[in-house]
């Protein structure tokens, strides 16, 4: 019974930090700019964040990609969302 309560605190933590898959060749495959850690967070609750790195799209094509993971679920901080599109635009 004692074991109970550590095993729940620890699944409330895991939770709380939000689901990722990204590994860490995925990370650091993305290159080093601002935005960056905005794009690993918000994009890697359901494939790795490096899945954006090949595809070129301007700006606007971004947005509506990004607004798509939105409406799927993707965690999209609003402050953060002109910072990811830039990063997105640049790097992809
Ligand atoms: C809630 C889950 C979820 C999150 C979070 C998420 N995506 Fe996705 N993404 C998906 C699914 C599911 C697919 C594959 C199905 C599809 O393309 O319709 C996908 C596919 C993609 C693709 C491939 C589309 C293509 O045209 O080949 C890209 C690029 C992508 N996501 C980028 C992102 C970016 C950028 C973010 C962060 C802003 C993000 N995703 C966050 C669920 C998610």
């Amino acid at each position: 019974m004692r074991l109970i309560l550590p095993i729940l605190l620890a699944a409330v933590a895991v939770a709380a930090q939000g689901q990722s898959v990204a590994t860490p060749e995925a990370i650091a495959a993305l290159p080093d700019r601002p935005g960056k850690a905005g794009v690993v967070q918000a994009c890697s609750g359901c494939h790795q964040p490096d899945i954006v790195l090949g595809l070129k799209r301007d700006a606007p094509a971004w947005r509506e990609l990004v607004d798509q993971m939105i409406a799927r679920g993707a965690p999209v901080d609003e402050a953060r969302y002109e910072e990811i599109i830039a990063y997105l635009a640049q790097a992809s």
